[in-house]
């Protein structure tokens, strides 16, 4: 039998912890002809020929494959690599969220027209195999709710700034060297890579593609050690979270105070917490980032590539998501700010002024007003009572102390 042919685009963390899977492996049924690159320069030789993006011989290489694995990280390049290996019916595996995510209906369009196949267990949860779980196992399940934390990058730096009191900005160096983040780390910080991973992830749950612009998204780009400590001091942890109520078409991304199973989900793990119909609840938790995670999640799909004929999907169907009111902390880092926070559409239950937080009950769409209005606000959601209790019975504890 002949071995099926793949071209490589991109290697950066993803495509070099997919290249020594392959390496190690010295596969009878795989064959990589090629890998592309944006730069040329910027890669030492390996034992595959590497070839820059857009030469003849990338051409060449592209038409003679059967399988593309587009792990780019430009957004424009991604999304024509995946559409063009469609429109020519090939096997696609991709670890671009963001072209998934955005283009996900028109990206489903040309798959379904040209009969090509496409996998992304990559793009989220890296190392959880979690779209097979949705997308197989529990494909007749309706599933009520998932909360989860997606983006390794963020999980590290909050992890490294409680338990070892390291700086934002060390934290995020440490986790760009561990090839946690993101070519741009704007992305894992600031919420966006963790609602890309929600749009995809809601697919999969629900059939349901959301408008990732339409969504609230706050990150941890403003959390500061005086959060963290709050947190710890009172038995609770900050965990950056994607949320969806799949029965009452809510979603966002927000951290968290937790103290549940999700709390104990360090450095660059991610995890899910899932409510299904039949099965109920179910907690899957893995390695979120870098090149191991990634590369084996590649080759999962790889795996699975050959003996799958059709994904199996949930219809597709396009909602309005809901407003959703709950309970939120704020956290100003001027006290000039402070008239802002008293909305007519929010109820201040808390205001701290040595600290200068709140805590609020307001609807999403008030969040996102703030946050247009004060950048540099943090927002970190208090979503049970008991953690409600905790800031508003004046039993805080405000030492600073590890
Ligand atoms: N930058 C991403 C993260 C990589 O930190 O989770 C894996 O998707």
């Amino acid at each position: 039998m002949s071995k099926k042919k793949i071209l490589l685009y991109g290697f950066g963390t993803v495509g070099k912890g997919f290249y020594q899977i392959y390496q190690d492996k010295q596969s009878s049924e795989f064959e990589l002809i090629g890998i592309i690159v944006k730069n040329l320069a910027k890669h030492s030789p390996v034992e595959v020929p590497i070839y820059q993006y857009g030469t003849e011989q990338e051409k060449s290489l592209f038409s003679q494959a059967d399988i593309i694995i587009e792990c780019t990280s430009n957004y424009t390049e991604g999304k024509d690599i995946v559409l063009s290996a469609l429109e020519n019916g090939k096997t696609v595996i991709s670890a671009s969220k963001k072209v998934l995510a955005e283009n996900l209906n028109l990206i489903l369009d040309t798959k379904e027209k040209h009969n090509a196949k496409l996998f992304y267990e990559a793009a989220a949860a890296a190392s959880i195999p979690i779209f097979k779980v949705l997308n197989y196992h529990f494909s007749h399940e309706n599933v009520r709710y998932f909360k989860g934390i997606l983006n390794g990058t963020s999980n590290f730096i909050l992890t490294k700034m409680e338990t070892e009191g390291l700086s934002y900005g060390k934290a995020l160096i440490q986790a760009q060297q561990l090839g946690y983040a993101e070519a741009d780390p704007f992305s894992d910080v600031s919420g966006w890579d963790t609602a890309y991973k929600l749009v995809l992830l809601t697919f999969s749950a629900s059939g349901t593609i959301l408008n990732s612009h339409d969504l609230f998204i706050e990150g941890i780009e403003n959390i500061t050690f005086q959060d963290i400590y709050l947190a710890k001091n009172n038995g609770l942890r900050i965990k950056l979270l994607a949320h969806a109520d799949l029965e009452k078409n809510i979603f966002f991304v927000c951290p968290a105070f937790v103290n549940n199973e999700l709390a104990n989900i360090d450095e660059a793990w991610n995890a899910i917490q899932i409510e299904y119909e039949y099965a109920k609840s179910q907690f899957y938790t893995g390695r979120g980032a870098g090149r191991e995670a990634t590369g084996s999640a590649i080759w999962g799909d790889l795996n699975l590539s050959q003996s799958l004929e059709k994904i199996s999907q949930k219809p597709v169907s396009l909602i309005d998501t809901a407003e959703y009111h709950g309970y939120w902390f704020i956290r100003l880092h001027s006290p000039l700010e402070t008239d802002l926070l008293y909305w007519n559409t929010a109820e201040v239950l808390t205001h701290n002024k040595i600290q200068n937080y709140y805590v609020v009950y307001a609807p999403l769409s008030r969040l996102k007003e703030l946050k247009n209005k004060v950048k540099n606000a943090q927002i970190i959601q208090i979503s049970d009572e008991n953690t409600l209790k905790v800031f508003t019975k004046q039993t805080v504890s405000y030492s600073f102390q590890f």
